[in-house]
């Protein structure tokens, strides 16, 4: 609430909250991981980053010097560049060396769908879970996010692999409460090169 007692519009799906130090750790977290793909060595891999808001990644793999080609989609594009997509029925127009969700599958209704539809689109997804520990998300603050899903870090990897994703890799931020998993698919049937420029 202001000074003079408005209150500031919510923005859909927490992205008031974009610019906190915690979202931006997690993008950092999320580029050092994909860094530690060593992606297609020798040419430009490609990244697109579904939900991704403000882009924070795309920067935060550019201060890391990665050679990528990198495509934002949301379903609410922040800015023109931005390609407006939905992932509970969209599919990608092109094919991706990883695909990135952030801060997303929270809100997903059906995340199974999301996630087999996902697999046979690109070898590698990079996903963050706010994972289920303990009582420190009650079911209150989960419905005042707008969160469909919490799973524990057992029910995510269990779910992911039932639909074709392999967790190889994980990390977590530094408040140990929100989960990067590196995902590999199961399901994905490899193009040729050219298919990917
Ligand atoms: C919590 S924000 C995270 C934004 C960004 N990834 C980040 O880490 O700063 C969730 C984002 O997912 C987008 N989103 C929610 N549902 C979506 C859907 N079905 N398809 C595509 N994007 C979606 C929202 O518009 C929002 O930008």
């Amino acid at each position: 609430m202001d000074k003079i007692g408005r209150t500031a519009a919510r923005l859909p799906f927490n992205c008031s909250d974009q610019t906190n130090p915690t979202w931006r750790e997690r993008a950092e977290l999320c580029a050092e991981l994909v860094q530690s793909l060593a992606l297609s060595p020798g040419r430009v891999f490609s990244l697109a980053d579904i939900g991704c808001g403000d882009r924070k990644l795309r920067d935060a793999l550019r201060h890391r010097g990665l050679n990528c080609r990198y495509d934002g989609y949301d379903l609410l594009p922040q800015s023109p560049e931005i390609t407006r997509f939905d992932l509970r029925s969209d599919v990608l127009p092109r094919i991706y060396d990883v695909v990135v969700l952030l801060g997303v599958i929270e809100y997903l209704e059906k995340v199974e769908t999301v996630f087999a539809a996902l697999a046979a689109q690109a070898p590698w997804l990079v996903l963050s879970h706010v994972i289920r520990q303990d009582d420190h998300y009650t079911a209150a603050r989960r419905a005042e996010l707008g969160w469909r899903n919490h799973f524990t870090e057992a029910e995510l990897a269990r779910t992911l692999e039932g639909n074709g994703l392999a967790v190889v890799r994980r990390g977590l931020t530094s408040d140990r409460r929100t989960l990067l998993a590196v995902c590999r698919s199961l399901r994905f049937a490899e193009e040729p090169a050219e298919a990917r420029a």
